[in-house]
């Protein structure tokens, strides 16, 4: 359902990415690996339609998304958890939530799309008009999970989920995704720094070093693939 193409994308005169081309199919849950400032937040931000790529083309079921603004790249269906989780966080989690189902497409089942991410994080229920800012970081990555699907999205794109979460948080709210993934076929792209954790729980992932797409492969198969072992998996 996601093609992408060959895509350059410069900040300036630096080129942060170059030739990146991957794919994920309808369905899938595909991560996206590699250290710091390799690359994966700018590609996450090149599929929602913030950046644009200087080469190469993104189409989504088949539609170009590359040409169109950021918005229009909802209403394809694409939604962006963003690195940091960018809440309003002098909203409480229903404005929160409110705001983010303010799409065409997603408006008309507003109701029904609450119910669904109370169902999903039930905790968000119990705290309806707490104040985001003041909620635990994992509650925030919850909520910033659940502001994205308010859009309806055809693919969740997930920057960092894991940053800053003790691990028994960080598993469980996998756990949802892959819930979110399986039981409503909404299509999954995750960005990590822990290798590990993700190839865990991917169907597929790649590797991007300095920009590129150096490695591609079914999670378990990287874990036990032993250039992926000496280069992020090293247990000190
Ligand atoms: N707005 C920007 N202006 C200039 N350079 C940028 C900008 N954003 C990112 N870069 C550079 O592009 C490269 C890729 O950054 P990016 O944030 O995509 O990496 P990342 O893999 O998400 O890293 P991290 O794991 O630290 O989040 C880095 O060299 C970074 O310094
Ligand atoms: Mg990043």
């Amino acid at each position: 359902m996601l093609e992408v193409r060959d895509v350059d994308v410069t900040y300036g005169d630096i080129q942060a990415l170059w030739g990146v081309s991957f794919s994920v199919r309808k369905g899938e849950m595909v991560a996206l690996v590699g250290s710091n400032g390799a690359g994966k937040s700018t590609v996450l931000r090149t599929l929602s339609g913030v950046q644009k790529p200087r080469k190469g083309t993104i189409t989504v079921e088949g539609t170009r998304s590359d040409t169109v603004d950021a918005h229009k790249v909802v209403e394809l269906g694409v939604s962006l958890v963003p690195e940091g989780r960018r809440l309003f966080r002098d909203m409480t989690i229903l404005e929160n939530l409110e705001l983010g189902g303010y799409i065409g497409r997603a408006r008309k089942v507003k109701e029904e799309h609450l119910e669904w991410v109370f169902q999903m994080f039930p905790v968000l229920k119990q705290r309806i008009s707490q104040l985001a800012g003041t909620l635990s970081g994992g509650e925030q990555q919850m909520l910033a999970i659940a502001r994205a699907l308010m859009s309806d999205p055809k693919l969740l794109l997930v920057d960092e989920l894991s940053l800053g979460l003790a691990p028994i948080i960080v598993k469980n709210i996998y756990k949802t995704l892959r819930e979110i993934n399986k039981s409503r076929n909404v299509t999954i792209l995750v960005v990590e720094q822990n290798v590990r954790l993700a190839l865990e729980v991917a169907d597929r992932a790649y590797v991007i070093e300095n920009g590129r797409i150096t490695m591609e492969g079914a999670g378990k198969e990287l874990l036990a693939s032993e250039a992926i072992k000496s280069a992020y998996l090293a247990i000190g």
